[in-house]
């Protein structure tokens, strides 16, 4: 299918209201399949996010030998194998647009008897791989990468794995996480430590399915040879997917959203606080826990808005949240100056270069740095943004048009399905004028 047809058609002004769940979380969702798979007994997963990434994953682990039924889009019953029940696929594990399928599965796969090749789409096959293939060769593992460090990913039987005390260079939970699932499999202890907080869904599941493991903020520890017990899972809603509702909010003076379950690990919560900073007005409503993950419902005014200088304190907590952040920083007043977010050069598009391009089309003085940006708030006027295909770019500018003076049109949008199924008839449904071209 070719995914560059489909568009987004935005009418400018308008505001959201309503009460709005998105789906599940995207790397919760990941994580429940790879570890029910994995557990020895059944386990169910409740909320799961039934979007592109996530369905990569889902398919790889039925290509080895799991059954796993989809009782409901959002609801699967995995039949787990055990640590050592896995199967070799018949082909290549193609794994689409999804870097946490590739980089946590090369971990797990790294420690199997069987060879096994992942593959994946254009951007996927552009992104860097030797920050997890580094640490799993010093671990004993076996695997090749094109000459550029990059997928298809050759993976070969090794003798044995071995525990490692690896401190990474970048704060990466995909990393840390591909190294503690080869970890499960070494002898002795492994040990990751970050030089900031990435996301500890890993360690807080790992927990849930009876694996213990040390965790403190920037460090994961645990030893081999532990069996993981089926546990059931329910998935809070996607912070990362609910920010495009709270940026619509917070950019529309006046305007007040509901959105309901969503996941506020303190990990993920970056967002919350700079668009606090940034004068939004965002409550955490009825706190609770969904298994060990902490969920909140936020209410979020829309209140004027003032450029800021984003902490760098915040990046590892707000990383897939700066393309909104850039939104946001167009509609303030004053400039907002991004710095140490480098890693949005590597995501599934070049983030900085994809919203500069996109909010220069919209009339907006942006200029990319090698690790952020300078964003002078402005005045949006329409015009048409090439998203180059990453999701949360076409997101982003979709709600941004809210804020401007005609219509905006977005191409390249069919990755939206990666993450947000369904995301154009939610926000519709909130009071976005969106229209959905193919
Ligand atoms: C993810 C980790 C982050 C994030 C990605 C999901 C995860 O990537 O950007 O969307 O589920 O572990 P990095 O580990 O590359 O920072």
């Amino acid at each position: 299918m070719s995914h560059s047809s489909l568009s987004f058609e935005v009418l400018p002004g308008g505001r959201l209201s309503g009460t709005v769940r998105v789906p599940g979380d995207k790397s919760i969702s990941h994580r429940a399949v790879m570890f029910a798979s994995l557990a020895e007994g059944v386990s169910e997963v409740r909320g799961f996010l039934s979007g592109e990434d996530c369905l990569c994953t889902m398919n790889a682990f039925r290509a080895m030998g799991v059954k796993i039924e989809q009782l409901e889009a959002t609801r699967l019953r995995v039949h787990g194998v055990g640590l050592h029940g896995l199967r070799e696929p018949a082909g290549a594990l193609d794994l689409g647009n999804s870097g946490t399928s590739m980089r946590l599965m090369t971990g797990l796969l790294a420690a199997q008897k069987f060879p096994t090749t992942l593959v994946g789409d254009e951007s996927l096959s552009r992104r860097p791989m030797r920050r997890i293939v580094e640490p799993l060769r010093q671990m004993g593992a076996r695997i090749d990468t094109t000459p550029n460090n990059t997928a298809p990913l050759k993976i070969s039987p090794a003798a044995g794995l071995k525990g490692i005390s690896y401190r990474s260079p970048v704060a990466s939970a995909q990393v840390k996480s591909g190294i503690l699932l080869a970890g499960l499999y070494a002898e002795g202890q492994t040990e990751v430590t970050e030089p900031e907080a990435s996301r500890d869904h890993t360690e807080r599941m790992l927990r849930a399915f009876g694996v213990e493991v040390e965790a403190t903020s920037g460090r994961a520890a645990l030893r081999g040879g532990q069996t993981l017990r089926a546990s059931d899972i329910d998935v809070p809603a996607d912070i990362s997917s609910a920010t495009f509702f709270m940026l619509g909010a917070a950019i529309v003076p006046g305007s007040e959203l509901l959105l309901s379950e969503v996941g506020i690990n303190p990990t993920r919560t970056g967002v919350i606080e700079i668009l606090r900073r940034m004068g939004a007005e965002i409550d955490l409503l009825n706190p609770r826990q969904f298994g060990g993950e902490p969920v909140a419902d936020l209410r979020v005014r829309g209140r004027p808005l003032r450029g800021i200088a984003v902490d760098k304190a915040l990046v590892a907590a707000a990383i897939d949240e700066f393309p909104a952040v850039f939104i946001a920083a167009a509609c303030a007043r004053g400039e907002t100056v991004v710095s140490g977010a480098e890693e949005l050069r590597v995501k599934e598009s070049d983030r900085i270069q994809a919203m500069c391009d996109g909010l220069l089309a919209l009339g907006i003085s942006a200029r990319g740095r090698p690790d952020g940006a300078r964003i002078a708030g402005g005045r949006l006027q329409g015009g048409t943004v090439d998203s180059k295909g990453d999701h949360r770019v076409a997101m982003s500018f979709a709600i941004g048009a809210l804020r401007a003076e005609q219509p905006v049109r977005i191409l390249d949008c069919a990755n939206v399905n990666t993450s947000f199924p369904g995301f154009a008839a939610l926000a519709s449904g909130a009071g976005l004028g969106i229209r959905v071209r193919s």
